[in-house]
């Protein structure tokens, strides 16, 4: 079900907020309310130029989601746990693409977690409809969204769903699955979001 206090207004609010506390956030606020984390980033100048964002994976607890700005985007980093990994290969008829195969990015993009590593999924938090930033709903079952909800994302503008891997649900307005960015990891856990293994931005 839609919350109708989660309007198109409010979802834009939401995500001018969520975009502005990434831009505030700087360096040192690990930790705050927001899931937002401070990376080991550039300036801000840098940034916002498209600089690669660096992202300590030790403040990624397993089950939870972390928001960094990268080019004035959210962009997500899920920790996911066994279960979650679990659940991911029970529901592909439900989804509208679940190998990925339309106008889908990265290679690594094409598999069935979606991710380089199937513990950490990256991911744009926008809404492949019209770009709202959509909500982190890990719980299997959840009563508002359903008996065969499996965990995953909602977009509280028009009811797009998304599960842990990024992957469209059909029947929902929402085209395709979440766009993926380049990303590599250097080490167990050290990540930069914005450029590829290869160096490519
Ligand atoms: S913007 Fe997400 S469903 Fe429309």
């Amino acid at each position: 079900m839609i919350d109708p206090a989660a309007s198109p207004q409010s979802a834009r609010q939401r995500r001018l907020l969520l975009l502005a506390t990434g831009t505030m956030s700087g360096v040192g606020l690990v930790g705050t309310l927001l899931p937002f984390i401070a990376s080991m980033a550039p300036s801000d100048a840098a940034r916002s130029r498209g600089a690669p964002v660096e992202v300590d994976l030790d403040s990624v607890e397993p089950g939870s989601l972390v928001t960094v700005a990268w080019r004035g985007k959210p962009v997500w980093i899920l920790h996911r746990t066994g279960d979650m990994l679990e659940r991911l290969g029970r529901h592909d008829s439900l989804l509208g693409d679940p190998l990925s195969k339309k106008d889908q990015q990265p290679a690594n993009a094409r598999n069935a977690t979606r991710s380089l590593r199937p513990d950490i999924f990256v991911a744009i938090g926008i809404c492949t409809h019209l770009g709202c930033v959509p909500t982190y709903r890990p719980e299997a079952g959840a009563a508002d969204l359903g008996d065969d909800w499996p965990g995953g994302f909602f977009c509280p503008c028009h009811g797009s769903k998304f599960d842990l891997a990024g992957r469209v649900f059909r029947n929902v307005p929402a085209p395709l699955n979440l766009e993926i960015p380049p990303h590599a990891y250097q080490g167990e856990t050290h990540l930069v979001i914005g450029q590829d293994r290869n160096g490519n931005q």
